[in-house]
C-alpha cells in the first residue's frame, strides 16, 4: 500500500526514545521529511543518526522542551526555514507521574498539565497555519487508556489524556475544512524505556521484583504480552498519510484488548 506520505514534512515530538523514535523511524522509511525534538540533545543526535543510517533518509533533530513556548516557536521557525513546509505533527513528548491526591499542590496540578495536555496544545498551535497554507494536514495526538478509564494511581495521567481526547475532537472539528485531520491514539502498556522505568520505581515501591511486576500485568492483558512501540508507530503511521482520508476526531485504542468498553 503506498501511504502518500513521500516528501511529506512530519514533526515528531519526544522521538529520541520509545514510541516517538519508532514512529519517526517509521515515517521517514515512507519517505516523509521527518524533524525529531527531544529535551537531551546528546540522546537525540544518536537518534537522528540512527533513524538516517536504517532508512537513508535525511533527517533534523531539533533540541526543544515542549514545555517551553520559545523552543516550540523555535523547533517550528527552523524547520519552515529548512525544509519550507510541515505536514504532520506527532505530539508523542510527555510523561505524567502516578500520584497521592492529598500530597499534590495547586502548583502541582498545573505542572502536570504543562508535562502533556499544554505541550500538545503550543505545537498543535504553531503548526496549523503551515497546515491551512498547504491545504492539507495530519496531527496525531497519543494520549492513553488511563483517558478512557481511570485508576487510582494515575489520576493525573488520566486527566490529561481525557483531555487530549476531548480537544481532538474540538480540533478536528474546527479545521475539518481545512484539510486537517485530527486524531488520537490510545495506547495501553507499550515496552518502552518509560515502563521499564516505571516498574522500577513500582518494585522500590512494593518491594515486588521487576520480573513479577511485569507478569502481573501481563496477566491483564488479554493478548498476553505488552505492546511493541512498533505496533503503536504501524498505526500513527497510517493516521498520519493520506491512505487515512476519512478519519478525524476519533480515538484509537491499541492496548491488546485491554478496555472493556465498546
Ligand atoms: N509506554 C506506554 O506504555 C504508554 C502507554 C500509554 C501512553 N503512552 C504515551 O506515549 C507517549 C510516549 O511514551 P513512551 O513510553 O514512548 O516514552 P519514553 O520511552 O519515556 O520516551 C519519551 C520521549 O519523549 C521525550 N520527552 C519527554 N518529555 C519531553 C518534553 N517535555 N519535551 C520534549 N521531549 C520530551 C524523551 O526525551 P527527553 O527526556 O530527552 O526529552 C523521549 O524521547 C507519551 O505521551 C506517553 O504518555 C505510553
Amino acid at each position: 500500500m503506498d501511504l502518500g506520505l513521500k516528501d511529506k514534512v512530519a514533526i515528531v515530538s519526544g522521538a529520541s526514545d520509545g514510541i516517538g523514535l519508532v514512529t519517526a523511524r517509521s515515517l521517514a522509511r515512507e519517505g516523509a521529511r521527518v524533524v525529531i525534538c527531544a529535551r537531551r540533545e546528546a540522546k537525540l543526535f544518536e537518534a537522528r543518526d540512527a533513524i538516517a543510517k536504517e532508512t537513508g533518509a535525511e533527517v533534523l533533530a531539533i533540541q526543544c522542551d515542549v514545555r517551553r513556548l520559545d523552543d516550540v516557536q523555535r523547533l517550528v521557525a527552523q524547520t519552515v526555514q529548512k525544509i519550507g513546509a510541515i505536514h504532520i505533527l506527532v505530539n508523542n513528548a510527555g510523561s505524567v507521574p502516578s500520584i497521592k491526591f492529598t500530597d499534590v499542590s495547586d502548583a502541582q496540578w498545573y505542572e502536570y498539565l504543562e508535562r502533556k495536555l499544554m505541550g500538545y496544545l503550543r505545537m498543535a498551535r504553531e503548526v496549523v497555519p503551515h497546515m491551512q497554507r498547504a491545504g492539507w494536514g495530519r496531527i496525531v495526538n497519543v494520549a492513553g487508556t488511563a483517558g478512557w478509564e481511570p485508576s487510582n494511581t494515575a489520576m493525573a495521567v488520566g486527566l490529561n489524556n481525557a483531555a487530549v481526547m476531548n480537544w481532538t475532537k474540538s480540533m478536528s472539528l474546527q479545521y475539518a475544512s481545512d484539510g486537517i485531520l485530527i486524531n488520537t491514539v490510545a495506547p495501553g502498556s507499550i515496552d518502552t524505556p518509560r515502563q521499564v522505568g516505571n516498574r522500577q520505581r513500582e518494585s522500590e515501591v512494593t518491594g515486588k521484583s521487576v520480573e513479577e511486576l511485569r507478569k502481573a500485568r501481563v496477566k491483564d492483558i488479554p493478548l498476553g504480552r505488552l505492546g511493541r512501540p512498533e505496533e503503536v508507530a504501524n498505526l500513527i503511521t497510517f493516521l498520519a498519510s493520506d491512505c487515512s482520508s476519512y478519519m478525524t476526531g476519533t480515538c484509537v485504542t491499541i492496548d491488546g484488548g485491554v478496555v472493556r468498553g465498546i
